[in-house]
């Protein structure tokens, strides 16, 4: 068994062994007008629908952009870009690098304490689990503002809601503990620790006079959910069911690997747990994974995390069951810290990247891409407007219908349901009852005929236009080239599209590729004046339709010139007016890191944007360094935030600008 750590959503190959075709095959269909793309922003994107007039400019500024056809279309380079920053260069620096006129300020890094009687954080990872259990957990990603009150006090005061996706245990221990899980107390102690460090934070944050902020210690609304705190079953999937019935731990309990996330309409916080696989393990060689598991991608050696040699919990030999526990949604609802997460099963389980929610007609509907490569991307749809839902005194979760996406060469798609009973989902065929269809929800979509996607990652939604669009981080395989005749497909591309009439809730859509990411030195389907960039996960449309795009580049090819990677430099965020397509590079960040989770105040005035994972082990700067991090040297990538040879650490950063105006405008 292999002790190599995969960390994070670095999972180089997928585990979908279906022949359906794929995203790729299908831009490269012959007959495809996509084949003519050639992928960039700006004008070769847009003159995609060939021999098609794109609209005046003028008048589609703030439409909807649909014509009368049902095509998509947009405006052109006529307009005023609303980007008012000057881009930064890439650069590999130790640091964050923003355009001038902006300020950043760092805060709630990893172990700072949320109560005034919770022990600091120890300089030498020294802390407890029981520490853990009371302080900001490891490696934030997806996260979202919560005002507390309405009106002008919303800018200043409210909740920080962070996701925190994994631990690193080349930094979460102390040199004295070693990073190697063994069958005993210290063993124990160190698996509760990394369980501690998962799930979320909710932690209330205010600004003072000064324009600084900073964490409210004991605040009545500071909350940790971890790997540990109890959790509810709701939807078709009950907690009595059989396969949710584990025979070490009783009631389920905790979230693990919680990525991007999702804000409902009625105020509450989707936190979604994506490479749960991972944690899981055994070291009974006569255990063999079923078809499901196989295609959920659990193994004996999981990820090397190891937690199984120390609590049963994790070994797949002794608590089968336990792994049903994961894959899901999990509502959280910030105000009030006394509530019980629940999973929402209706949304279906698999590596959920994020859980993206808008309405049309009353009714929530909730984007999902299962972040692997060849796997697919999933709505899920209320039956009821969610109102209505909420005055039966039921969750607008818990009823509905979920559809996977299948995309056509020609530019149309479609969203086909997973409802048990309907098309190949029958009992004939051996589906069960819709909790079967939901507990083994890839191999439901597998069965009806999915698109395979390059990595689906985070989902936006442009309300002013009704565009989603969805970031397909990279790829490889599926048989063909990928993209503008990429395979593998390095750097990833953003596809969007637009439901019938921008209704959310319809069942087909027009799609095309929106950007191409990538180095024009490397590729020449990238347009030389691109702004560079690679691996874009994070994306946000703002408050005012600005696209915020953030860069998750594996730590294997970051910064590396024999993977293309040289001249990106360190991971990024990006802004891009979508209607001219200006993109420019608005932040670079340290050494090591992804940057990854970003949300504003109402007034758009403060920005949250997170760093997370600075200074893990990245080939390019451990032969630099001759070696990787480990818990002896945990600085050999990194030093960020604080420098001084000091530990690095996952943060938020705040960002506004000096004259007070609106972020990246
Ligand atoms: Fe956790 Fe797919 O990024
Ligand atoms: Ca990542
Ligand atoms: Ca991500
Ligand atoms: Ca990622």
């Amino acid at each position: 068994m292999s002790d190599e750590i995969i960390l994070g959503d670095e999972n180089p190959n997928g585990s979908n062994p279906t022949r359906n075709p794929s995203l790729a095959d299908i831009i490269h269909t012959p007959t495809s007008r996509r084949g003519l793309m050639r992928g960039a922003l700006g004008l070769a994107a847009m003159h995609f629908f060939a021999g098609r007039a794109f609209a005046g400019v003028a008048a589609r500024v703030g439409a909807a952009a649909q014509d009368s056809n049902g095509i998509l279309s947009e405006a052109t380079d006529a307009v005023v870009s609303r980007l008012g920053f000057t881009q930064i260069a890439p650069n590999s620096d130790d640091a964050v690098t923003v355009p001038a006129g902006y300020r950043v300020q760092v805060i709630v890094p990893w172990g700072t304490p949320l109560w005034s009687n919770v022990p600091a954080f120890q300089e030498d990872a020294s802390n407890t689990a029981a520490d853990q259990e009371r302080q900001v957990g490891f490696n934030h990603d997806g996260m979202h503002f919560f005002p507390i009150h309405g009106g002008q006090a919303g800018n200043r005061r409210g909740l920080l809601v962070v996701n925190h996706e994994y631990t690193d245990a080349n930094q979460i221990y102390s040199a004295a503990q070693g990073s190697t899980i063994t069958n005993d107390a210290a063993g124990r102690e160190k698996v509760q620790k990394a369980l501690a460090g998962h799930g979320v934070s909710v932690i209330e944050i205010r600004r003072d006079n000064h324009g600084n902020w900073s964490h409210v210690v004991d605040s009545p609304f500071n909350r940790r959910v971890t790997g540990n705190t109890p959790v509810h079953f709701s939807g078709p999937v009950p907690k009595n069911h059989p396969m949710l019935q584990s025979n070490i731990t009783g009631a389920p309990r905790g979230t693990l690997n919680n990525c991007a996330h999702g804000v409902t309409p009625w105020g509450t916080y989707l936190a979604c747990e994506e490479n749960w696989n991972g944690y899981f393990g055994t070291d009974d060689p006569t255990w063999t994974p079923t078809p499901l598991e196989a295609r959920y991608g659990v193994s004996r050696s999981g990820f090397g995390y190891n937690w199984h040699r120390a609590e049963p919990r994790f070994d797949l030999a002794v608590n089968r069951n336990e792994l049903n526990h994961f894959g899901w949604c999990v509502e959280i609802n910030p105000l009030d810290p006394q509530s019980t997460p629940v999973k929402r099963t209706a949304l279906g389980r698999f590596k959920h990247e994020g859980a993206t929610c808008t309405e049309s007609r009353g009714r929530v509907v909730v984007y999902s891409g299962d972040d692997e490569n060849g796997d697919y991307f999933y709505k899920y749809v209320s039956n009821r407007p969610w109102r209505q839902h909420r005055a039966r005194n039921e969750s607008p979760l818990d009823h509905g219908v979920l559809y996977v996406a299948q995309f056509d060469a020609n530019g149309s798609g479609r969203w086909i349901p997973l409802v048990h009973g309907q098309g190949a989902l029958t009992v004939a065929n051996g589906w069960v009852d819709q909790a079967d269809v939901l507990l083994r929800t890839r191999m439901a979509a597998d069965a009806v005929g999915a698109t395979r996607l390059h990595r689906p990652e985070w989902v936006t939604v442009e309300e002013q236009t009704g565009f989603v669009y969805l970031t397909l981080t990279n790829g490889s395989g599926n048989g063909a080239p990928v993209n503008s005749n990429r395979d593998p497909n390095p750097y990833g591309h953003i596809v969007r599209f637009r439901e019938t009439r921008g209704d959310h809730t319809e069942t087909d859509f027009q799609w095309e590729v929106f950007l191409l990411a990538g180095d024009s030195a490397y590729d020449p389907a990238v347009p030389a004046n691109q702004a560079i960039f690679g691996s874009p996960d994070g994306v946000w449309s703002d408050n005012d339709g600005i696209l915020w795009i953030q860069t998750d580049i594996s730590n294997s090819s970051q910064n590396r010139a024999d993977r293309g990677y040289d001249n990106i430099g360190n991971n990024m965020m990006l802004a891009c007016d979508p209607r001219n397509g200006d993109l420019r590079r608005f932040l670079v960040g340290p050494r090591g890191c992804e940057i990854t989770g970003v949300c504003m105040t109402p007034d758009m005035r403060t920005m949250f944007c997170n760093v997370q994972h600075p200074g893990e082990s990245t080939t390019f700067w451990n032969n630099q360094a001759g070696g990787a991090p480990t818990v002896q040297n945990p600085t050999r990538v990194s030093s960020w935030p604080f420098g001084s040879g000091r530990r690095p650490r996952p943060a938020t950063l705040v960002i506004t600008r000096i004259d007070g105006g609106k972020i990246g405008q």
